[in-house]
């Protein structure tokens, strides 16, 4: 992690010994070390064996720590929102992220949904069958850990026909 961080030209030191610029060669064995290392994990604590470790990927941010533990769940200004497994629109992700570490399970997210439609203009307003008027993004089910990229782990809110 020093030889990332000085090679980043960032300071560190060993004992009070000021840790020099490390070439590029060691930089880059001290990433692949770490590319070994999450990919160990992400294999042991969750199957994802078959990942390719690109943490500084925006889009698709594999090994990127807070991807896991700091997932995106609530929201101050909007959700992304994308298919479920079955093309229902569903969460994928707000943009604000958890700060408390846990991984959050999809069968855990799963149980804090209100219900509402399988709508594919989920982004409308609909009227409730007493009247009000909600947003679908107010009803969906909440993200998780891994909704961000896999659309199997996005359940799209249930058809109710009464509340
Ligand atoms: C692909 C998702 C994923 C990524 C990326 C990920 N983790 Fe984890 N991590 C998990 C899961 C799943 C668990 C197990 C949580 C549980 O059992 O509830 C876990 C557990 C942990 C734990 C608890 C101790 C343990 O080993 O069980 C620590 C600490 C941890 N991760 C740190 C990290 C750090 C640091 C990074 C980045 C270098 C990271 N994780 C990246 C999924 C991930
Ligand atoms: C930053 C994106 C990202 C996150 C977050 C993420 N994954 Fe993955 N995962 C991938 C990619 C990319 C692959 C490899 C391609 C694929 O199988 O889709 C993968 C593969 C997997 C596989 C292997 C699938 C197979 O076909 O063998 C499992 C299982 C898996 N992930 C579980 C999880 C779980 C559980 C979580 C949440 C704790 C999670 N992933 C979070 C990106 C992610």
């Amino acid at each position: 992690m020093a030889a990332v961080h000085t090679g980043n030209g960032g300071k560190a030191s060993k004992n009070g010994t000021a840790i020099t610029t490390p070439s590029s060669e060691i930089v880059q064995e001290a990433k692949d070390a770490f590319a070994e290392v999450v990919t160990k994990h992400m294999t042991e604590k969750c199957g994802m064996s078959n990942a390719i470790y690109n943490p500084t990927d925006d889009n698709l941010p594999v090994g990127r720590c807070t991807s896991c533990h700091m997932p995106k769940l609530a929201k101050s200004g909007a959700y992304s929102t994308g298919p479920d497994f079955y093309g229902n629109q569903a969460l994928v992700e707000g943009d604000q992220g958890s700060h408390v570490f846990d991984i959050v399970w999809p069968y855990e997210s799963t149980a804090t949904t209100q219900g509402g439609p399988v709508d594919p203009k989920y982004s409308t307003i609909y009227t409730r069958p007493d009247g009000v008027a909600r947003s679908y993004k107010g009803v969906g089910y909440m993200p998780n850990s891994c909704s961000k990229c896999h659309a199997g782990a996005r359940q799209a809110s249930i058809p109710v026909t009464a509340y």
